[in-house]
C-alpha cells in the first residue's frame, strides 16, 4: 500500500464496523477513528453548556471551543472527552446535533484535518461518500435488520445480566434508526462509490476482518 492511505468504513447502526475498524487498525498499526465520536463531543459540550440543537448561537459557540484529536481521542479545550461519549445523555441527544448542518460542517474540518499526516481508518455513515470521497479503500459493512437487533440484544443481556430486554423492541429501534439514516437530508447513509459491500450476517468479527484484509491485499497485488 502507499505510504499514507485512508480506509473508509461506513455502515448502519449494530453492523460491527467500530469493532472491525479498530481491530484492522490494530492489525495495520495505523490510528482509527470512530466519526461518530466527534459527533458526540460536539453533543456533550453543547450539553454541557445548555446549548440546544435550535439555539441560534450554536455555530458561534462550537467555533469557540478548541477541538483536538490525538492519537484517534477527541479532546476538547484540552479535557479527555472518552468518557462523555457514552453517556445516555449524549447518547439520545446525538442525532439531533449530527442532523445540523453547522455541526457537519464544524465535524468535516475536523475529520479531514486528521487524516493530512497520517494514515487512518475511519468509521462512520459518510466517510467514504462525502469526508474522503477519494479515500484508498473503501467498505461498507451491513447486515440483516434481524442479525443486527439480535447483536445489540446479546451485548445489552452480556453488560446488563440482571435487567430484561425485549428483543421486538430492538429490532424496532434498528428499523427506525436504518429509516433516519437513509432518509436524512444531510450525508445520508449510502453505499459510496467504489465501496466494496460486506454483508457480514452470517460473518463473525473476525471472518470480516479477514474478508477486508484479503480485499486490500488483492488491491495492493492487482496494482
Ligand atoms: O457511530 P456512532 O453511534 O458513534 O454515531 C453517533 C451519531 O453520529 C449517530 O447519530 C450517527 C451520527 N454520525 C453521523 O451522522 N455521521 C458520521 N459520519 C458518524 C456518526
Amino acid at each position: 500500500m502507499s505510504s499514507s492511505y485512508i480506509i473508509s468504513i461506513d455502515g448502519p447502526a449494530a453492523s460491527g464496523k467500530s469493532t472491525v475498524a479498530r481491530k484492522l487498525a490494530e492489525k495495520l498499526n495505523i490510528t482509527y477513528l470512530s466519526s461518530g465520536s466527534v459527533y458526540r463531543a460536539i453533543t456533550y459540550v453543547c450539553l454541557s453548556k445548555n446549548i440546544k440543537p435550535s439555539d441560534e448561537n450554536l455555530k458561534d459557540f462550537i467555533n469557540t471551543q478548541s477541538f483536538n484529536i490525538e492519537h484517534g481521542k477527541v479532546f476538547v479545550n484540552n479535557q479527555d472527552y472518552s468518557k462523555f461519549l457514552s453517556l445516555p445523555e449524549t447518547e439520545n441527544a446525538v442525532s439531533s446535533y449530527a442532523s445540523l448542518a453547522c455541526v457537519r460542517e464544524f465535524a468535516l474540518t475536523l475529520l479531514r484535518d486528521v487524516a493530512k499526516h497520517e494514515s487512518i481508518i475511519m468509521d462512520g455513515r459518510d466517510i467514504g461518500s462525502v469526508v474522503f470521497p477519494n479515500a484508498t479503500n473503501k467498505f461498507f459493512l451491513t447486515a440483516s435488520q434481524e442479525v443486527r437487533a439480535k447483536r445489540r440484544y446479546d451485548e445489552f443481556c452480556k453488560n446488563h445480566p440482571n435487567e430484561k430486554i425485549n428483543l421486538d423492541n430492538i429490532l424496532a429501534e434498528i428499523i427506525k434508526r436504518d429509516d433516519m439514516d437513509r432518509k436524512r437530508e444531510l450525508s445520508p447513509l449510502i453505499v459510496a462509490e467504489n465501496a466494496i459491500l460486506i454483508d457480514n450476517s452470517k460473518l463473525n468479527i473476525e471472518e470480516t476482518i479477514q474478508a477486508i484484509y484479503n480485499s486490500l491485499h488483492k488491491k495492493t497485488g492487482e496494482a
